[in-house]
């Protein structure tokens, strides 16, 4: 297992286009294995590559059913709305509330380069477009309706850091 630094706001890395994985070389899922120990270790739900200083379109989720791995992903289907609370791990111990579609598809490859597709709801839904948002160099806090705020402890049990 190894963790990597999680990069917090401010740092440049964050704000940057990711390129496309073309080829799934040892490094590569190297850092895919990484991505998730991170992520696990740090209570997330959701990491993306920038987060860990690594400008490639790669992304891991696990919202409680197992992890996913997503390899230049895509969304393919929306549709809804919800509104909620989001958290990033780049941003620790802050929300804010954020408009999101409530059902997302997405088509990616994972790290066999395999073409995978996934659908989801809720936080699922969330985390695909949070996730997919840090490819782009695009944090939440851009899209957070009203004051980012600190988390509370009531808060905390189910706050979900993506
Ligand atoms: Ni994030």
């Amino acid at each position: 297992m190894a963790l990597r630094t999680i990069r917090t706001e401010g740092d440049e890395v964050l704000t940057k286009k990711c390129r496309m994985v073309t080829e799934m070389t040892p490094r590569l899922r190297e850092l895919v294995q990484d991505m998730l120990d991170t992520m696990y270790d740090a209570s997330g739900v959701g990491l993306a590559a920038p987060q860990v200083g690594v400008l490639r379109r790669i992304v891991v989720i696990d919202v409680g059913d197992g992890p996913l791995v997503l390899v230049n992903p895509e969304i393919v289907e929306q549709s809804g709305e919800q509104t909620g609370e989001e958290g990033c791990l780049s941003v620790p111990g802050m929300s804010g509330v954020v408009t999101r579609p409530q059902h997302v598809k997405v088509r990616a490859q994972n790290e066999d380069m395999e073409t995978v597709e996934y659908e989801g709801d809720d936080l699922l839904a969330r985390a695909f477009c949070h996730e997919l948002d840090h490819l782009e160099g695009r944090m939440y806090t851009s899209l957070v309706e009203g004051e980012l705020h600190e988390v509370t402890y009531s808060e905390e049990e189910d706050d979900a850091d993506e």
